[in-house]
């Protein structure tokens, strides 16, 4: 009997600082205006140590000193940080797991992605394994940018298909704030991402009449234009990965070219779409509900356009959240369904687009 999975349960966590971009304007040259009008965001989620920084960053006289002094040695001259991605994910995972029904000793595999991951290695799927208290249950650590979760989906969805597994946890936690540079030299990056982390769990069920269920998966990346959208970090193209050199030529933080991703995003996305339509002979009318990637409120204003998209058949949280990328589509979905915007039997489409760029489309019926 064939397998297909399902996704009986969701789950989100978001910190519990909240940043207006009132508090942003009060650290670099921008405005609530400009923020809301170009992004959407109004206010993002972030972890205790960005905001504590950032309230201390808003009174310094100076304040490319205070950022730098901070890049160097922490706002508290403390470098363990108080929360990191797995934890996030963590939370999210529990409520996940409890809205399935299950314990986390009952999953058979675990497809974690992030961004930035808590350590360099191992990826921050294994520190969340551990921290669920599994201690063989295998783990598939993925970095695919804001399309993480759909990326991590289609995995899952085989595993599950194949027979290899039957209950799977997907999970895209984000911890960026602690990278961003919030003076004006980084205030494109810094006003447009955030922190959270959504999860599902894929369950395998047997196949019945109609179709439930994840449908497919359409995935693409294009690994030549890398500079759009990179974090050097810590990576292992500078060496040492770690030197004050790398802090003084200022190539410690993220790195984005806004129009160069957004002229990208609005193509490949609106490929993927039409991809994902043709492949299961459907019309954008089709399509019950729609989650997008929260990248920027345009970027979804131009999909309903394009596909005449009414507003009843989305759920947009970018307002609130900020683009939390790998996140983005967890939570959305999570937020989607819990408000019953999502009903039985609906046709949905998750799209991603980000870093790498990589970008994808899942096609479910819940
Ligand atoms: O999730 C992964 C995918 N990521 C995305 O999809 C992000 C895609 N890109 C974007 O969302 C937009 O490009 C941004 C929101 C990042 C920027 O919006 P934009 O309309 O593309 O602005 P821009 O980059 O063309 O910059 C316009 C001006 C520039 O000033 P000049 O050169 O015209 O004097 C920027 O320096 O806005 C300036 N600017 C800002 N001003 C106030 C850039 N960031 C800010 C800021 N506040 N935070």
């Amino acid at each position: 009997m064939s397998l297909r999975a399902r996704i009986t349960g969701t789950g989100m966590a978001v910190p519990e600082c909240v940043v207006d971009n009132h508090l942003l304007s009060r650290c670099m040259s921008t405005t609530d205006e400009w923020i809301f009008q170009r992004t959407g965001i109004r206010e993002r989620r972030v972890s205790p140590d960005t905001y504590q920084m950032l309230l201390r960053h808003a009174e310094a006289p100076d304040k490319t000193a205070y950022m730098r002094e901070v890049k160097e040695r922490g706002p508290n001259g403390n470098i363990d940080s108080s929360l990191a991605a797995s934890d996030l994910g963590l939370e999210a995972s529990r409520m996940a797991l409890k809205h399935a029904g299950l314990g986390a000793e009952d999953l058979d595999c675990i497809v974690e992605s992030s961004t930035l991951p808590d350590l360099a290695y191992p990826g921050t799927g294994c520190v969340l394994q551990g921290k669920l208290g599994l201690t063989s249950t295998p783990v598939f650590n993925l970095a695919q940018g804001c399309a993480g979760f759909v990326y991590g989906l289609s995995l899952a969805d085989q595993f599950i298909r194949g027979g290899m597994y039957r209950k799977v946890l997907v999970v895209g936690a984000e911890l960026l704030s602690s990278a961003f540079d919030y003076t004006d030299a980084g205030r494109d990056m810094a006003v447009l991402f955030a922190d959270g982390a959504g999860a599902v769990i894929l369950e395998g069920l047997e196949e019945g009449m109609p179709a439930r269920g994840l449908l497919s998966h359409h995935l693409h990346s294009d690994g030549s234009a890398i500079d759009a959208l990179y974090g050097e970090i810590w990576g292992s193209s500078t060496f040492p990965l770690v030197s004050k050199k790398k802090i003084d030529d200022d190539r410690a933080r993220p790195r984005m070219n806004g129009r160069s991703v957004f002229v990208n995003a609005v193509k490949r996305v609106k490929e993927i779409v039409q991809e994902s339509l043709d492949a299961n002979s459907l019309k954008p009318e089709d399509i019950d509900f729609f989650v997008f990637h929260q990248a920027n409120i345009r970027i979804i204003e131009v999909m309903a356009e394009a596909f005449a998209i009414p507003e009843s058949k989305m759920l947009n949280n970018i307002q609130r959240y900020g683009n939390t990328a790998g996140a983005s589509v967890p939570i959305c979905l999570h937020e989607a369904v819990m408000a019953g915007r999502v009903k039985d039997n609906d046709l949905v489409m998750l799209v991603a687009f980000g870093t790498g760029f990589s970008w994808g489309a899942t096609l479910l019926r819940w």
